[in-house]
């Protein structure tokens, strides 16, 4: 007979097994899909939306899309960067802090979605 705090065990290790092999990028895709894009587009030369595109954004020089109007503070912030992913972790945790001023309202305070979402945007080039 199996007792119940077997069954919790066995359950437990089920759970985290099935969530191990959830792909990071899938799981990256829908926080994306889910948190950023009623502002922002991913796919190559989509249209800016109240944020800008985001194709191939791993790489790119901040505040380099053409076409978009970009804040005061993100335009003082660019000048050089290039976004990486400590710097898109930086951002996603407090934009404040890498763009004073900037307009992006949304923050990710998340470590473990931040990563995914990172790892998602890697695919985009
Ligand atoms: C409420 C709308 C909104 C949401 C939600 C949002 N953003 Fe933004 N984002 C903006 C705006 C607006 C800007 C431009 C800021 C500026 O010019 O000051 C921006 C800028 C950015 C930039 C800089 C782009 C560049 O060209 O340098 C990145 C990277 C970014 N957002 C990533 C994300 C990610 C990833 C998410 C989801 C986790 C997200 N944003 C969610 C509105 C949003």
């Amino acid at each position: 007979m199996i007792r119940i705090t077997n069954l919790i065990a066995i359950l437990a290790l089920a759970s985290t097994t099935g969530h191990a092999q959830q792909d990071p990028v899938a799981i990256g895709k829908k926080l994306t899909t889910n948190n950023c894009a009623v502002c922002h587009t991913f796919g190559k030369g989509e249209p800016n939306g109240q944020g800008p595109n985001l194709f191939g954004i791993i790489g790119k020089p901040m505040a380099s899309e053409p076409g978009f109007k970009y804040s005061a503070g993100m335009k003082a912030a660019a000048s050089g960067k290039v976004w990486d992913e400590k710097l898109l972790d930086a951002w996603l945790t407090d934009t404040q802090s890498v763009a004073p001023g900037n307009a992006m309202t949304y923050f990710e305070g998340d470590e473990a979605r931040r990563q995914k979402i990172i790892a998602y945007l890697r695919t985009l080039h």
